[in-house]
């Protein structure tokens, strides 16, 4: 082939190829037309072929040429395409009847947890009154957990009957036994070692232990650590803070009552109620006909305890609480059964 002709080639398959590509009445006919054009064995790509048998100075100059004519034809065909597309989206849209005044669908949105609502709304006030947030693993060895907690080897907590312990994965050794923590009191010796007082911080977050499950009881569940240690904290600065955040967390004036209580970690140690809200401490079925209801553990920091992390006991007191969140939970949202916050009922849920 002279390149005279292969020209004369090229400007033919143009006119050709490009009145198929223009007068293309389906999209599978467009795709046909350039499959016969622009395809592996298409008219075009076989002409760029014989290129290769010109002499150098020709293919110079017809290869540009030649690309330039499979980059128009193709060009053409996609514009082709896009008018075909949309010609075809027109028609199919105006051939349904839709409505398009018609309110949407109601999409049910999602929302945050009831745990994490009141947990939010729990650190919220705390933090307002200037505690810090500190935070600690759920897998504890035994010293954060227990050692430092003044909580001795033969204490019935550590039975295996409470504590769910972890065997570490294999191929790793661990300098001792480790678990999922029971309470968030381990937060307190990781966040007060290698600090020094003031301390005021407050810690939400999973607990574990192998309880039975019933209408009060969890094997997970979640608790809100407190501490406080400074010169010349006591326990009455510990009542004092407790009134304070459960009268804004139930938006009405609460009492506190502490009962003398045993937990190795704080010496004394108290349980702590606060005064009724269903009632306003008549005596009703929530409290049990008392007018009290309990709410977690509390007391003065061991003095065992700051030493263990470092803390000077003659300079230094102070206090600390753990408050169970789904029993404040369930007294804040009146439900009688801990059950109904991990059974994702979306009638239960959907109320928050
Ligand atoms: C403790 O866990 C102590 N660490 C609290 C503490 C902190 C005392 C700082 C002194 C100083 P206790 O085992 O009583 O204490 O648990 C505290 C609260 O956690 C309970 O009052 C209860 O509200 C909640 N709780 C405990 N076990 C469960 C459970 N299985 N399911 C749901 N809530 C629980």
């Amino acid at each position: 082939m002279t390149p005279q002709i292969w020209q004369e080639k090229c400007a033919e398959i143009r006119a050709r190829h490009g009145a198929a590509a223009a007068s293309a009445a389906t999209l599978a006919d467009l795709e046909k037309a350039e499959t016969d054009c622009l395809g592996r064995k298409g008219e075009l790509t076989e002409l760029l072929k014989t290129l290769k048998d010109f002499p150098l100075e020709d293919k110079k100059r017809l290869g540009p040429a030649g690309n330039a004519l499979k980059e128009e034809l193709a060009g053409l065909f996609a514009g082709r395409r896009d008018s075909l597309s949309r010609a075809e989206l027109d028609a199919r849209l105006s051939s349904v009847a839709e409505d398009l005044s018609l309110p949407p669908y109601p999409f049910p949105k999602g929302h945050r947890h009831p745990l994490t609502v009141i947990t939010d709304s729990m650190t919220g006030i705390l933090m307002r009154m200037g505690f810090a947030w500190a935070d600690g693993p759920y897998i504890e060895n035994e010293h954060h957990n227990f050692d430092a907690l003044n909580v001795a080897q033969h204490h019935p907590a550590r039975d295996m009957h409470d504590t769910f312990y972890v065997k570490p994965a294999d191929g790793h050794e661990a300098d001792e036994r480790l678990l999922l923590r029971t309470h968030t009191s381990s937060v307190q010796i990781r966040y007060m070692r290698g600090r020094k007082p003031p301390v005021r911080i407050i810690s939400p977050g999973r607990a574990f232990r192998s309880d039975r499950i019933d209408a009060s009881h969890s094997p997970v569940f979640h608790q809100l650590e407190g501490l406080c240690v400074d010169e010349g904290v006591s326990l009455a600065d510990l009542k004092t803070t407790l009134m304070q955040f459960y009268t804004a967390l139930f938006r009405q004036k609460v009492d506190i009552r502490f009962r003398p209580s045993y937990f190795p970690f704080v010496e004394p140690g108290v349980e702590v109620d606060f005064s009724c809200v269903f009632c306003k401490g008549k005596g009703c079925s929530v409290c049990k006909r008392s007018g009290w209801v309990e709410v977690g553990g509390a007391g003065v920091v061991h003095p065992n305890v700051l030493k263990a992390v470092g803390i000077d006991p003659e300079k230094y007191g102070g206090y600390a609480f753990g408050l169970g969140i789904e029993r404040t939970a369930m007294l804040l949202y009146g439900i009688n059964d801990i059950r109904a916050f991990y059974e994702n009922d979306l009638r239960v849920l959907s109320q928050f």
